[in-house]
């Protein structure tokens, strides 16, 4: 039975509820800016199970500060740390969480993970990011970064985003395709290597035909209004062995690619980065990454607040 009150998928999602989250977002943004990040007592009492059995800095940890910030607190669960490593399995940790906590935040390298969760608990379950299949929040912050970057027009323009990486097992780029497909024009260039292309299944769902690129095409940068580069996921391979493989065939972003770029375009990473960025991009006022860690936090305010407050 699919829990009313989790996000599992961005299926679920429709443009008003984005539009909601976006709005949300931006009211914590603002107060947090007032109050300069001073918790807001919206939530005391409240607490929120972290439970991640793959690691992550930035979901975990803006989630924490998130749910700190709206006056509640975090439990954290991992493998290494918890009966897990005594082989308790998901469903028993899952309904051990739902009774110590008001909603659970989940990580697992399944992709049915937080569907699994969501059938023993009736506390909301948030999919944290599940293998190689979805990263809704984070997608949903993705939204926000776009939005706060690029302003209304988002709404009623052409846009058109580069995606660049592991276009196969990105869960972040999956996700965030389902839910620019909610925007009137989004066109989309795909730029991957060869055994790493977007999966067929996520292309077939698309307004709009797309652009598919194994090595540089011309023209892509210069076209692109978002540059979205992720790191080619070396723990989806069997060996270490193709994981370099692919790698020697990975596109770099780098100053002389930003010279080409347009003059509002924005540069995205869900982050961590590989080498897929030069660390000299992070000067350039368009790679918009450490912002979009910062929107992260109030995105994940508005959507901790949507489930709380039901
Ligand atoms: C991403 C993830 O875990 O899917 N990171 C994140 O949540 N910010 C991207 C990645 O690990 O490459």
């Amino acid at each position: 039975m699919q829990n009313v009150k989790s996000l599992i998928t961005t299926r679920s999602i429709t443009i008003d509820k984005l539009k909601k989250y976006i709005k949300m977002a931006n009211f914590f943004y603002d107060s947090s800016k007032i109050n300069n990040n001073r918790y807001l007592q919206k939530y005391p009492g409240h607490i929120l199970g972290l439970v991640f059995y793959e690691p992550s800095t930035r979901t975990m940890a803006s989630f924490h500060a998130a749910m700190s910030r709206l006056g509640g607190t975090s439990i954290v669960i991992q493998p290494e740390t918890s009966s897990v490593k005594k082989g308790e399995t998901l469903e028993d940790t899952i309904r051990t969480m739902g009774i110590y906590t008001d909603a659970i935040v989940l990580r697992h390298f399944d992709k049915n993970s937080s569907e699994l969760a969501a059938s023993v608990t009736d506390k909301a379950v948030i999919n944290g990011g599940d293998g190689n299949g979805e990263h809704p929040t984070q997608a949903l912050l993705d939204i926000y970064t776009i939005y706060r970057e690029l302003g209304k027009r988002v709404f009623t323009e052409t846009i058109k985003v580069l995606f660049v990486g592991d276009l196969k097992n990105s869960r972040t780029i999956h996700s965030l395709i389902y839910l620019l497909e909610l925007f009137p024009n989004i066109q989309y260039i795909f730029l991957s290597p060869e055994k790493l292309q977007m999966p067929d299944e996520i292309k077939l769902e698309l307004k709009n035909p797309s652009r598919v690129c194994t090595s540089y095409c011309s023209g892509i940068i210069e076209e692109a209004d978002v540059i979205y580069m992720t790191r080619i996921q070396k723990e989806r391979f069997n060996s270490n062995f193709e994981y370099y493989e692919v790698l020697k065939d990975n596109f770099v972003l780098d100053e002389t690619n930003m010279s080409r770029a347009k003059p509002k375009v924005i540069v995205m990473h869900p982050l961590p980065r590989g080498d897929e960025i030069s660390k000299e991009v992070d000067k350039d006022s368009r790679a918009v990454y450490f912002k979009q860690m910062e929107y992260g936090v109030y995105m994940r305010m508005a959507i901790l607040d949507d489930i709380l407050s039901k």
